[in-house]
């Protein structure tokens, strides 16, 4: 997570490493309040998290899904992607009929690697 000045959160991320795939961390979400986006909060968030997991076992892959159409997210991974040297490679995860509970934004994986730190 990151604080603001007075201590406040303004920004977080989650994921997990999946036990049969160790050496890749999922990312799930990443926020930062709308007062603090553009600033390169959300890109030193995962830099940090990337740093932190690399230093209790060798990350080679990180892995999010995203929605077509959004734009900061998509320029922020790939952002993360270039800084460490590694290639985005996307594959659709899931078509928008795919959901049984109607219609959904669909999902696409992207799997930014090899990262070197
Ligand atoms: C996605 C999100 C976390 C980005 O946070 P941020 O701190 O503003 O991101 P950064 O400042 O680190 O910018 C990362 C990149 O995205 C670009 N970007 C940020 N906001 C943008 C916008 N609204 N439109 C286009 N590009 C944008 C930045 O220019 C930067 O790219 P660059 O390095 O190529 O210039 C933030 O917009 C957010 O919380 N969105 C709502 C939640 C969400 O959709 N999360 C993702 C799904 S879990």
């Amino acid at each position: 997570g990151a604080g603001d000045e007075t201590g406040e959160p303004v920004g977080c991320v989650t994921g997990y490493v999946r036990s049969e795939r160790p050496d890749t961390r999922l990312v799930w979400q990443v926020a930062v309040d709308e007062a603090h986006r553009g600033c390169g909060l959300a890109g030193a968030l995962l830099d940090g998290l990337a740093a932190r997991v690399a230093r209790q076992h060798a990350l080679t892959a990180v892995e999010t899904t995203i929605t077509p159409g959004n734009t900061a997210s998509e320029r922020l991974f790939a952002a993360f992607a270039e800084r460490h040297g590694a290639t985005v490679e996307r594959t659709v995860l899931f078509e928008a009929g795919d959901f049984p509970d109607g219609p959904h934004e669909p999902e696409v994986l992207h799997r930014i690697g090899p990262l070197s730190p």
